[in-house]
């Protein structure tokens, strides 16, 4: 386990975390390099002597540390801006395993990535294909292309995180997808090479990816027989972690599946898995303010707040809070809910937890690493949190704490 308690306080592999608090402060995401790399194997293993790529969602966790430890593992990356291609190549990533989705691309976006020598922009609509081919014959390049498609599964998830039914604003409709292959293969500027289908996140059932997969190839075979190949199909990212007690099956097992759902195909295989990867490699430590009872609810302020981590007042998610110091065994505690400073009511990062915790005592946030300091954000003037990535026995500071002056640098005063 990469975060276990040892002599009665809780590590990150074999950092105290309160070594980590004490030198970089809170709030203070950590993460875990092993813990990363086993996520990362636990994919490759069930895709091992497949033709396959996995495209990491960088919008999941984007430092470049992490990154970095991709990278070095032989990962792709999915990106969503000109943003996230930059970092992926400060990353030392490769643009040539990077595929590019999203429905707004801007044209220096699409003229970047042509020019990074993306692997392939993902199309999420027939205006985009148009300038996608225009932005490409401009270039005097050739841009390689494949469509999103929206195979209409229902991904049984919560509704803003949920991608692939018909009235969600993502990918191309299935009976527009031979039409719009077919002129895409018509216009020189552009290299027809695969097909995919992204159907929403935090997913705790292998059916509807299967389901998904299995539709998109039909989709494939209709327009490999209209005489346009194919490289690939990607059958996107989704897969959930266990915050609580989601009943999950093992990653293998899901991914196992969906490649035997496209077992004996002759495109390559390619994913692009984000929260499944980093999700439970990473926790924010914050330290308690103040211990402030009440009569009808009890609240622990911590130092940390939804700017840090937004999903619990955004989605009501649930992450669990553990006390840096191991709670004696029997040891009942007193029920909190743990709020930030940000003047919100929606500020709460957690709900009714039995804990037993004093000021200054240190809490871990878990399963924080995926669409944690990514969705951060600097409301209430909050500057954001250090990182930490920890290997074996190192601590390393991967991210500074922002500064209060960095706040308003690129502000101005009236003359
Ligand atoms: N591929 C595409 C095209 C995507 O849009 C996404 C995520 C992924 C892959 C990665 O999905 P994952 O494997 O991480 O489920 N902020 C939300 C999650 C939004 C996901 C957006 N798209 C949350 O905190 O739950």
């Amino acid at each position: 386990m990469s975060f276990a308690y040892r002599a009665g306080t809780l590590h990150a592999e074999q950092v105290p975390l309160e070594d980590i608090a004490r030198t970089h402060g809170t709030p203070c995401y950590v993460y875990s390099r092993a813990a990363i790399e086993r996520a990362y194997d636990a994919y490759a293993t069930a895709l091992a002597g497949r033709d396959a790529l996995l495209c990491y969602s960088v919008k999941s966790n984007s430092n470049l540390a992490v990154l970095d430890v991709l990278a070095r593992k032989g990962a792709g990356f999915d990106i969503v801006s000109g943003g996230e291609l930059a970092r992926v190549q400060a990353a030392g990533g490769d643009p040539g395993k990077t595929m590019f989705s999203g429905v707004g691309k801007s044209e220096a976006e699409i003229a970047r990535a042509i020019e990074a020598g993306i692997l392939c922009l993902n199309l999420e609509s027939e205006a985009e294909l148009e300038r996608v081919a225009a932005v490409a014959a401009s270039l005097g390049r050739r841009a390689p292309v494949a469509f999103r498609v929206n195979p209409d599964v229902d991904a049984k998830t919560h509704p803003y995180i949920s991608t692939g039914l018909k009235q969600n604003k993502f990918g191309i409709a299935q009976e527009d997808a031979e039409r719009l292959y077919r002129r895409a293969a018509s216009l020189s500027a552009l290299e027809v090479v695969g097909i995919g289908c992204h159907i929403g996140s935090q997913l705790t059932e292998a059916a509807p990816l299967i389901e998904a997969a299995k539709r998109i190839a039909a989709l494939a075979d209709r327009i490999e027989q209209a005489g346009i190949p194919l490289a690939h199909i990607d059958v996107g990212g989704g897969i959930g972690i266990r915050y609580r007690d989601e009943a999950l099956p093992p990653v293998g097992e899901i991914v196992g599946a969906i490649a035997g759902a496209l077992a004996g195909r002759r495109e390559s295989l390619i994913m692009d898995p984000g929260r499944s990867i980093v999700g439970n490699a990473g926790l924010l430590l914050t330290r308690v303010e103040y211990v402030k009872p009440g009569s009808v609810k009890n609240f622990l302020v911590v130092d940390a707040a939804m700017n840090d981590l937004l999903r619990p007042a955004l989605y009501g998610a649930w992450h669990e809070v553990r006390s840096v110091r191991q709670p004696s065994p029997g040891a009942g505690g007193v029920v909190y809910d743990v709020v930030g400073p940000v003047c919100e009511s929606a500020d709460c990062l957690a709900k009714d937890r039995a804990l037993s915790a004093q000021t200054g005592d240190l809490l871990a946030i878990m399963s924080a690493g995926a669409y944690g300091m990514a969705m951060s954000s600097n409301y209430n003037s909050r500057p954001r949190p250090a990182e930490v990535l920890v290997d074996a026995g190192a601590a390393r500071l991967v991210r500074e704490r922002e500064s209060v002056d960095g706040l308003f640098a690129l502000e101005r005063r009236l003359d």
